[in-house]
């Protein structure tokens, strides 16, 4: 997509290094020319949101961890001691957990974005499968990291998640035993925790690498879904894209600083400013919210294999995304009936993540059931069968059409423009 660089090096340190590593023309060609649609709305912006936040995770991490001590008898205490004795500790702390709440905020935005305009579709497969492997990574790090400050919440949700695998037949029970590196979960499983929690967001940036670079071969998608066919359609990233990047992140730390300074325990649960006791078990024990949707797919199935099963399975869906929906047409602004099904999907999204904050008893569980089994149906059967009998709305010519006949400028009758070719 990125073409040649319009990079000329000045002083001889440049041109020296220019001939033996061309790294400045290649960020120059990545992040300065780099060709990107001109009608890039708002939702754009969080892909760069998600990497300054996954820059500040592993910053207010790498500092935490100087003293923090990943001992099943001093965790608690350590963590407290960053809170109230060292510098600034408290500020650290709130941010990392509080960052990871945004960074969750942040990619449920960057999901939703992708399946409203259809960014998953072809040339972009690969690009969303990486996405989805760095969800299911991001997933495991924030799983383990709130295992670290080993309060109730901490102990209770490792054991309930973790004796998750004892569902599987035979294998079952030996895989928890090596999970916990022991017969419950204690020191071991703290310090291989705290191991992983450390790595893995190593891992995330090595994925996030590949998937910027995914991004780079085939392009950015755009509100259209229209391919760009010429250089009209198009702006180069510095100084546009670096721009309203730049604004929206301030806005998203504007967002941040209100949970960070006016409320920095309300994404959290009291619970666990209470120190771990095997011997009590919390009355409710619920994950954060950012796994609530999940969680509650896990309890509407009455089975319990069913149930680890079914909650894999929603995220497992994703990978394959790509080919359920048959629509040649990428985004939701010409597939009208898509587009409603999209908001149902999404209302069905947030049910879930409210029932999973809910005793599984009662109406809850059946709701929980109701909503599992739409989640399931809208990938499985709704977006295959839309995309075969749907009639999408008449297709700009190109994006500059677009963009000019929005502002009220000269384009093409809607008529004229119903392009044969619907992706463009
Ligand atoms: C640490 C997490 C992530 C980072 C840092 C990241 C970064 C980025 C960046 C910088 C872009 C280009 C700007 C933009 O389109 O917003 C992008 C695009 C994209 N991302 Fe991500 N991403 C992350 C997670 C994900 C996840 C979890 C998915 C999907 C499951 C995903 C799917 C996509 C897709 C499909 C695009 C292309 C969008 C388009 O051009 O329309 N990303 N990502």
């Amino acid at each position: 997509m990125s073409g040649p660089s319009s990079y000329q090096p000045n002083s001889r340190f440049e041109k020296w290094l220019e001939a033996r590593l061309p790294i400045i023309s290649m960020v120059h060609a990545q992040a300065v020319d780099f060709p990107s649609p001109k009608n890039l709305n708002y939702f754009w912006t969080f892909g760069g949101i998600l990497t300054v936040m996954l820059v500040v995770q592993i910053i207010t991490g790498v500092v935490l961890v100087m003293h923090y001590t990943p001992h099943a008898s001093l965790a608690f205490a350590s963590v407290e001691h960053i809170m109230r004795d060292v510098n600034y500790g408290w500020l650290l702390r709130y941010m990392h957990s509080n960052g990871a709440s945004m960074f969750f905020i942040a990619v449920y935005i960057h999901i939703f974005r992708g399946m409203y305009y259809g960014s998953y579709k072809e040339p972009r497969e690969v690009l969303w499968i990486l996405g989805v492997i760095i969800f299911l990574l991001m997933m495991a790090t924030a799983f383990m990291g709130y295992v670290l400050p080993w309060g109730q919440m901490s102990f209770w949700g490792a054991t309930v998640i973790t004796n998750l695998f004892s569902a599987f037949p035979f294998v079952g029970e030996p895989i928890v035993t090596w999970l916990w590196g022991g017969f419950s979960v204690d020191n071991a499983t703290l310090n291989r925790f705290f191991a992983l929690h450390y790595l893995l967001p190593f891992m995330i940036a090595g994925v996030v690498f590949l998937h910027i670079w995914a991004l780079h071969v085939a392009g950015n998608n755009n509100p259209t879904g229209i391919s760009v066919k010429t250089k009209q359609d198009t702006l180069s990233f510095h100084p546009y894209y670096t721009m309203k990047d730049a604004f929206a992140l301030v806005c998203f730390f504007i967002f941040f600083g209100w949970f960070l300074f006016w409320a920095p325990n309300y994404l959290g649960h009291p619970d666990n400013y209470i120190q771990a006791n095997p011997m009590v078990t919390p009355a409710h024990i619920v994950p954060e919210w950012y796994f609530l949707p999940f969680y509650a797919i896990l309890r509407a199935i009455p089975s319990k294999l069913g149930g680890v099963l079914a909650m894999f399975g929603a995220i497992a869906v994703l990978f394959i995304l790509p080919w359920l929906d048959t629509s040649k047409v990428r985004s939701a602004t010409f597939r009208p009936l898509y587009k409603q099904f999209f908001w149902v999907f999404g209302f069905v999204c947030v049910m879930l993540g409210w029932l999973g904050a809910m005793p599984a008893e009662g109406i809850y569980v059946i709701l929980s059931r109701i909503f599992t089994a739409y989640y399931f149906l809208h990938f499985l059967v709704i977006l295959p069968v839309l995309g075969m009998i749907e009639t999408p709305k008449p297709l700009p010519a190109s994006i500059s059409e677009a963009v000019l006949k929005k502002s009220g400028g000269a384009g093409r009758p809607a008529a004229a423009a119903a392009a044969p070719e619907h992706r463009g």
